[in-house]
């Protein structure tokens, strides 16, 4: 498939949604949002994070990623890409698979079936990091399941991901809260990003920070998004309390057992 890599400036695009579904109860009322992207922005620096945590597991056999509510795949997608277009294939393998997880049901399983629905924008992105070569990781889909279609997503194009990032990221139904009480601690990163605040009160955050804590050990962190400090969630906050040191120069990483550089959290 030949996509042409349109001009965009990246760095100045506006943000936007690749998966648009918002998921409501039986009353009709609103309770999540699966909306997520390829290279999602609040990331800050794409290559600059792939660089950190070559830097950080220069001397790792293995590194251990989980994606916590991890959507449509988009956020484990783009860190596969990008692992593999920045060391090759052979050097990304340790960080594979790449253990992800969401709540929602119906977007596991069109995870699972290898489908991602993409707008215009996530091409754009796709190409921009890959050099032109979105048709390496992505077919078109060339039909829509009828699962999909009831799933009501907002979308421009339905894609069949390719078996080189598809057999590197691994799904299954999960809470947050119960998945990271099974993570291996060491050498580990949680992408914990942008769904803080859909747990509903202040003790769940807390709880969830201090699981992650108590269960990250050496050479770990947390990676959270920008959603997670909005809504009446303050998820730096919370990771700081539980004990938690944000990097000095990123800050969306809190690491366990880290140099204390700052004593604040970053708001
Ligand atoms: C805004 S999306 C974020 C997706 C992705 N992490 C990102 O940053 O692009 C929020 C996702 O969190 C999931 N979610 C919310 N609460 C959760 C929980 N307690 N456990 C697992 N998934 C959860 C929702 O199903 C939804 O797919």
């Amino acid at each position: 498939m030949q996509i042409n890599l349109s001009n965009i400036n990246y760095k100045n695009s506006p943000n936007f949604s690749s998966c648009c579904r918002d998921v409501k109860d039986n009353s009709g009322k609103f309770i999540y949002r699966n909306d997520t992207s390829m290279f999602r922005q609040d990331i800050r620096n794409w290559d600059k994070f792939v660089d950190y945590l070559n830097k950080k597991f220069k001397n790792t056999d293995r590194v251990n990623i989980y994606c916590l509510a991890s959507s449509a795949g988009d956020e484990p997608y783009s860190l596969a890409i990008k692992l593999i277009e920045k060391l090759g294939e052979k050097e990304a393998e340790r960080y594979f698979p790449i253990i992800a997880s969401d709540y929602d049901e119906k977007i596991i399983r069109m995870a699972k079936d290898g489908y991602l629905p993409i707008m215009d924008e996530d091409i754009d992105a796709i190409n921009l990091h890959t050099n032109g070569r979105i048709g390496k990781y992505f077919d078109i889909a060339y039909s829509e399941p009828e699962y999909i279609k009831d799933m009501d997503i907002l979308f421009d194009c339905l894609m069949q991901v390719k078996p080189i990032i598809r057999d590197k990221v691994k799904f299954s139904v999960g809470d947050a809260a119960e998945k990271c009480k099974i993570i291996n601690p060491d050498n580990t990163i949680i992408l914990a990003r942008n769904f803080w605040p859909y747990l509903r009160g202040e003790d769940k955050r807390i709880k969830l920070a201090n699981e992650l804590y108590k269960k990250l050990g050496k050479n770990s962190a947390v990676i959270v998004g920008n959603y997670d400090n909005s809504d009446g969630a303050f998820a730096t906050q919370n990771l700081y309390d539980a004990g938690f040191v944000c990097n000095p120069e990123f800050s969306i990483i809190y690491e366990k057992n880290a140099f204390p550089y700052t004593k604040t959290y970053i708001c």
